[in-house]
């Protein structure tokens, strides 16, 4: 199947120009004006639009067990919502119970992923310690394509890593060129907070953020980032909410370590309010970890996106329905945390972030796509416009408004943390390795066409800075 773009304008992360785009077998083959094309090569007319690469969700969390239930969405309805919005990758996780091998959790995710509609890999999580987790590790690696490593450093009597797993994890992520990261939350100050609130009789959705305040998560970023500094590894920082964990990961960048900073859509633009509401459904809707958070923490959050801080968005798509989240009705710790997001990322980034100015056409690809996949290490197979990248390509049109609401998305959830908000910006076609997946309105997902993308391990960098490790190590004093 061949198609080519034609009349649009190409925006990638680094350049804008007029070009036509030819894909032809899942890869773009040609790139240029006027491009000479076989008969039969569909012909999509790209007049007055944008030609990018489709984004990538490097955080989503697909038919997740937790918290009691799973959740929503499945890894079909998940990635075809998110090709309707302009998503054409998602970096999920894998996470094992403590105790369960790290091998058997990843096949069982493995299968669940099989009918994904879109690209999809894995982080895998670190929650809990032997020699068995360290030899998985190396196997994921070297066999599986997993070069992420995540680590909670909440769910306090779940999944959280305590700072001995951190150190362990981080070792062996250098050891192996894979890039640790964390949710950065003090698990045990969350857990006492909790339990405060819970004994001065505040149970609704209005405690959440009070049991996991700025300063919290500001203390477990700066601690994992330390950490890492001690330990020689880059890191990455994911959902980042707050001023708190935004200076730590500018403070370590400032001293030239290797910090990333993720954050959420959600968290750009929805503020904390939400949790005051007296509707108990539409407050719990909103129960997510780290929390919205007040505007202040918002403005800091964008300032850290177009200086550089922070480096990618996501959504931590992670859906629960109204009865799922009915579970803590009478007690906000039992509330499941996740909100949904994938189908709109990339309209909100543009509407917020491009039409108000605070981003360049080229800052919103580089926020979206193409630094998740420099940073995860697919880069320029996905993330760019470029002849022998996948065909991930969306094309954009900038004057197309639409209202966003659970009433008309995709997605597997009966809510929309964006509900009623009217973003100017939409995909008209989105394409995933070549095939037109998403077309006016009109979503052709495909179950089981999404593949698995293998993500080699960094070696330059971690190369690196394993010998700047080696020629740090102290050196004992030779006495007579
Ligand atoms: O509330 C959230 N974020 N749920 C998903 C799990 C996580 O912490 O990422
Ligand atoms: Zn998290
Ligand atoms: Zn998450």
């Amino acid at each position: 199947m061949s198609i080519v773009i034609r009349g649009g304008t190409v925006v990638t992360a680094e350049q804008t120009f007029s070009a036509d785009v030819y894909c032809e077998n899942g890869l773009i083959a040609a790139i240029g004006e006027n491009l000479e094309v076989p008969a039969g090569t569909e012909v999509i007319d790209a007049t007055g639009q944008y030609v990018m690469p489709g984004g990538i969700d490097p955080h989503t969390h697909m038919q997740l067990p937790f918290m009691g239930t799973v959740a929503s969405e499945d890894f079909y309805t998940g990635t075809a919502a998110g090709l309707a919005g302009g998503t054409t990758s998602i970096i999920d996780f894998v996470i094992p119970a403590p105790q369960q091998p790290l091998m058997d959790a990843y096949h069982q995710w493995r299968d669940w992923s099989e009918k994904s509609a879109g690209d999809y890999g894995f982080h895998v999580a670190v929650t809990w310690w032997d020699e068995s987790v360290k030899q998985d590790m190396a196997t994921l690696v070297q066999e599986y394509g997993v070069n992420s490593f995540k680590h909670f450093m909440a769910y306090k009597n779940a999944i959280m890593a305590d700072d001995e797993i951190l150190v362990n994890s981080f070792a062996r992520c250098l050891e192996l060129g894979a890039m640790p990261t964390v949710h950065a939350e003090n698990g045990e100050l969350v857990f006492q907070l909790q339990k405060d609130l819970l004994a001065k009789g505040i149970t609704g959705p209005e405690a959440h953020p009070l049991s996991r305040p700025p300063v919290v998560e500001g203390e477990a970023a700066n601690r994992a980032i330390q950490i890492a500094q001690v330990m020689q590894v880059p890191i990455y920082i994911v959902h980042v909410s707050c001023k708190e964990s935004l200076e730590a990961i500018t403070r370590a960048r400032n001293e030239g370590q290797r910090v990333y900073g993720e954050c959420l859509a959600g968290h750009l633009v929805i503020d904390d309010s939400v949790y005051r509401s007296e509707d108990f459904a539409f407050a719990a809707a909103h129960v997510m970890s780290p929390p919205f958070r007040s505007k202040e923490h918002q403005a800091a959050l964008w300032k850290g996106l177009q200086g550089g801080n922070l480096q990618t968005t996501a959504t931590d798509h992670c859906c629960f329905c109204a009865p799922q989240k009915a579970a803590g009705k009478d007690d906000f710790t039992k509330i499941p945390n996740g909100t949904a997001g994938i189908e709109d990322r990339m309209a909100i980034m543009w509407d917020a972030g491009v039409n108000s100015g605070k981003l360049t056409m080229n800052e919103f690809v580089a926020v979206t796509s193409a630094n998740s996949a420099k940073i995860f290490n697919i880069y320029p197979q996905k993330g760019s416009i470029t002849t022998g990248a996948d065909a991930d390509i969306i094309v954009w049109d900038p004057e197309a408004s639409r209202t966003i609401s659970a009433a008309t998305h995709h997605q597997n959830i009966d809510f929309n943390i964006f509900e009623g908000r009217t973003v100017k910006g939409v995909p008209t076609h989105t394409l995933s390795r070549g095939n037109l997946v998403y077309k006016d309105g009109d979503l052709r997902a495909v179950k089981g066409a999404g593949k698995y993308v293998k993500r080699q391990a960094f070696s330059p960098v971690f190369e690196a800075m394993a010998k700047q490790s080696a020629a740090n190590k102290a050196q004992p004093v030779n006495r007579k």
